[in-house]
């Protein structure tokens, strides 16, 4: 079996491949990711000299390059982790999301269409249903949930999602969509909450919480979404929308405090900073469809797959090291107002 997995040099795709790799045994890889600031070849470690890992770096905008992939790797599917996926920055400048998360799947479709690619997988996110109310813990998307995006990532995703679905209907083309909610793990870019506390208190730096903090996130450990991917790619029904969510909502004051515990500083470091734009009180997902029809649960208590979280950014300081000593600085600079 040959897979192209595009956006593989970032965080979910990357741990997806690795996951791919350890449970079928001879599965060829062939990874596209056009490197932007976010996607790091560091990540791929100990992967790029492998006889059975292709890394092709490529824009999935340009229709030439992956046609002519398509053509000449025949996969038996194409899975699209590929994106602009930073809420702050779409708020900043939206142009390039739109490119990349509604062009960019479109071009791949077309090529996949062109060449009779018998499987499509879109990696979407539950954040094109918008947000739930606090005081409302009953409500849970699901499926059905109407489309209701608040910032120009999430209408970006739900503008992709709304376009595989009319290829599905008006083409017959094969494809599947997944709505995850928020992933923590290993290599996840220090811009994301979760890395970005974390990296911040081994360095006894302010923890930047928006707002009050006490808005919500429902958090899954990568591992667990990259096994949801793999179910619904030998078993989803083409044509079907499946969300995957571990019923672990949190309120990000709570997990920034969890987050001082596991690596022994002190709450004082927390600051309570500007909201963002539009800020999404909160998400919960109902990922019922996925456990009846696939099977599919989540392994990874919070607890601990936090403290593996946090052992991995104490133990790979060169990976986030780097990161943060380029582009990232100036970013940092203009969000938070320090260097
Ligand atoms: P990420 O930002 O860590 O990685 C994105 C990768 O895509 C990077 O390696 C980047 O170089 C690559 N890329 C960007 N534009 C490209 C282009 N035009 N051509 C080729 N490669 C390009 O993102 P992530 O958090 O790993 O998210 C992966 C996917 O999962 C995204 O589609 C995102 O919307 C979705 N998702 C993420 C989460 C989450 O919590 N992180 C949750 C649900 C869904
Ligand atoms: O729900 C899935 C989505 O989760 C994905 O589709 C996105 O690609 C991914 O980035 C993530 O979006 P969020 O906006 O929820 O994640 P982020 O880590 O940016 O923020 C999590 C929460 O923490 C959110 O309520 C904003 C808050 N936050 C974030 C940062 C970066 C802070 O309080 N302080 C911060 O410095």
């Amino acid at each position: 079996m040959t897979l192209i997995v595009t956006g593989g040099a970032g965080f979910i795709g990357s741990n997806f491949i690795r996951c791919m790799r350890s449970a079928h045994a001879g599965i060829r890889i062939v990874c596209v990711d056009k490197l932007t600031y976010a996607g790091n070849l560091s990540t791929l470690q100990g992967l790029l000299d492998a006889p059975d890992f292709r890394f092709v770096k490529a824009d999935i905008c340009d229709r030439e390059a992956m046609s002519a992939l398509i053509a000449e790797e025949r996969p038996d599917a194409v899975v699209n982790f590929a994106a602009e996926t930073h809420v702050d920055r779409s708020i900043e400048d939206p142009a390039v999301f739109l490119r990349t998360n509604v062009l960019g799947v479109q071009t791949l479709m077309d090529c996949c269409r062109e060449h009779g690619v018998p499987r499509f997988h879109q990696v979407s996110t539950d954040e094109v249903y918008g947000d739930l109310p606090l005081d409302r813990p009953d409500l849970l998307f699901t499926e059905e949930t109407p489309i209701r995006t608040s910032s120009p990532y999430a209408a970006s995703k739900a503008a992709a999602d709304l376009l595989v679905l009319a290829y599905c209907r008006t083409y017959g083309f094969p494809a599947t969509i997944s709505r995850c909610s928020n992933n923590y793990g290993p290599c996840q870019f220090p811009e994301k909450m979760i890395p970005l506390i974390i990296i911040n208190a081994l360095a006894d730096k302010p923890l930047p919480v928006y707002g009050t903090g006490e808005n919500i996130r429902d958090w899954l450990y990568v591992d667990d979404h990259c096994c949801a991917i793999d179910l619904i790619l030998q078993r989803g029904r083409p044509g079907e929308v499946y969300n995957i969510g571990g019923h672990n909502e949190r309120r990000n004051i709570d997990v920034v405090r969890l987050i001082c515990h596991g690596v022994g500083k002190p709450e004082s470091l927390i600051r309570h900073v500007a909201d963002r734009k539009g800020h999404d009180l909160r998400y919960a997902i109902d990922p019922a469809k996925i456990h009846r029809e696939l099977g599919w649960l989540p392994q990874t208590p919070f607890e601990e797959g936090m403290r593996r979280t946090i052992d991995w950014y104490q133990h790979n300081r060169s990976w986030w090291e780097e990161i943060v000593s380029g582009e990232y600085r100036h970013y940092y600079a203009r969000m938070y107002g320090e260097g």
